[in-house]
């Protein structure tokens, strides 16, 4: 199994135009990113197979897309002006910052990571700070303007509950999915998109009578951790990663994270919560709004709980990414292959000429290429010679090439060429649609 290194994924992300560093033209801006023409789409399909699979699928769940500028009491309800912080500490000789978790050492006596003195916590004591992202809504900059840049799109779920189930005449349980973009001010951002400011999550508040909470937790955590496989991840390097009982929110009842095996390590690409009815209660006290769900059954009113599977989108593809890399030699040759699964892949089918100087061989494969557009997404390239086309059509986890050669113009077949196999079909051009759609279909 290749193990690649988060540079050569880095490297093919700006090579192939998945990932760019963000207004790199004026030296970047620290940890964001822009994806490029292949990264949009793949996003876009990280973001679909999501919600084929927690919207489209199933019966008990709705969709929603919340703005992302809330009013400002939302997030006095939700604990984030008060307690969405992280403890920080100045170190005295390098004059860094950084989050007291991550120093090494014991207690009160740690080192600086960077410059490896000794920060003594009792002398330095830490400073919290706000992960917020800050702004002003509105002519006037002062406090009466202020408002935030959601750090979670889950709040748009909580605050809209009552809207979904008068509209949608919901009852328990039923859930609520929502893609969108969250903002936070970390402190160390880094590992290429794994942690940064400015990311896209995708969440689902799932309400429940209190009693079934505990089953439908035990059920999302197996749910999420299919989804992954699913879509190609390989068992072995995934996990799940039970929260210890000191690690719980006080209202939490159980919380597991989904773990991806990285280059850098285990880290979280999702966490599935059991978080009682501590959000509805806030914001029930908060707004001064009932947000009690009447249960007809059992004739009362109550507030469910929630279970929360919460993901990042630029975690999920980042980890689709480095599991998707591998390296093969053919005839001595290296070949880079991002095995992605069919679903995922940005390009399903590159169309090239064999020879790019025979304009006749050039009108039909273009006739060919704007014929598959009608059903799946394709590409025609004519850049290079065939060699590197395919070599370039592997290294962005195009799943078919089909090649259109001087016998293509007399006897109507192209040759289909399987990324994984690298096995040829030749195929009768009538027959291309049918074909496809029995393999991408
Ligand atoms: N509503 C719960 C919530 O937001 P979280 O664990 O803070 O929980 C959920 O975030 C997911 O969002 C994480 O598992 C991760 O995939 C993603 N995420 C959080 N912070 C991120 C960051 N700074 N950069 C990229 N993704 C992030």
């Amino acid at each position: 199994m290749c193990k690649v290194s988060m540079d050569t994924i880095v490297s093919l992300c700006k090579r192939r135009g998945f990932i760019f560093p963000s207004s790199e033209i004026y030296g970047g801006l620290g940890s964001t990113w822009d994806y490029g023409p292949l990264g949009v789409e793949l996003k876009r399909n990280v973001k679909q197979a999501w919600w084929k699979s927690v919207v489209h699928l199933r019966e008990d769940i709705e969709g929603l897309d919340a703005a992302i500028l809330m009013h400002p009491s939302t997030w006095k309800a939700s604990g984030h002006i008060d307690g969405f912080t992280d403890a920080l500490v100045d170190c005295r000789s390098c004059k860094k910052r950084f989050r007291v978790d991550h120093l090494p050492g014991d207690g009160d006596n740690r080192k600086c990571p960077e410059c490896k003195a000794d920060i003594d916590l009792k002398s330095n004591p830490p400073r919290l700070f706000n992960l917020m992202l800050k702004t002003f809504l509105g002519p006037v900059e002062d406090e009466g303007a202020v408002t935030y840049l959601r750090p979670e799109t889950a709040q748009g779920i909580f605050v809209n509950f009552l809207n979904v189930v008068n509209s949608r005449s919901r009852k328990l349980p039923f859930g609520v999915a929502q893609i969108g973009k969250s903002f936070r001010n970390e402190i160390t951002p880094g590992n290429f998109t794994f942690r940064t400011r400015e990311f896209e999550q995708m969440e689902i508040e799932y309400f429940v009578k209190p009693e079934k909470s505990e089953n439908a937790y035990k059920r999302w955590v197996a749910d999420r951790f299919q989804w992954y496989q699913d879509l190609g991840i390989k068992k072995d390097r995934l996990r799940l990663r039970v929260h210890a009982d000191d690690e719980l929110a006080h209202y939490a009842s159980g919380c597991t994270d989904i773990e991806y095996n990285f280059p850098f390590g285990w880290s979280e690409l999702e966490g599935i919560a059991n978080r009682g009815d501590f959000d509805l209660s806030q914001h029930a006290k908060v707004s001064g709004k009932d947000l009690t769900y009447f249960d007809q059954l059992a004739n009362k009113r109550y507030l469910p709980h929630v279970v929360e599977p919460s993901g990042g989108v630029d975690r999920a593809l980042l980890a689709f990414l480095v599991d998707a890399y591998r390296e093969e030699e053919v005839k001595g040759a290296k070949r880079v292959v991002l095995g992605l699964n069919k679903s995922l892949s940005p390009f399903k089918i590159a169309v090239l000429p064999l020879l790019k100087k025979n304009s006749d061989i050039v009108e039909y494969a273009k006739k060919i290429s704007s014929g598959l557009k009608k059903y799946f997404v394709v590409k025609y390239d004519d850049t290079a010679s065939i060699g590197k086309l395919y070599r370039r059509q592997d290294e962005i986890g195009t799943l078919y090439c089909v090649t259109v050669d001087v016998q293509s113009l007399e006897d109507k077949m192209v040759t289909i060429r399987d990324r994984d196999t690298m096995a040829q079909d030749r195929i009768s051009i009538d027959k291309l649609d049918e074909y496809f759609k029995d393999k991408l279909g």
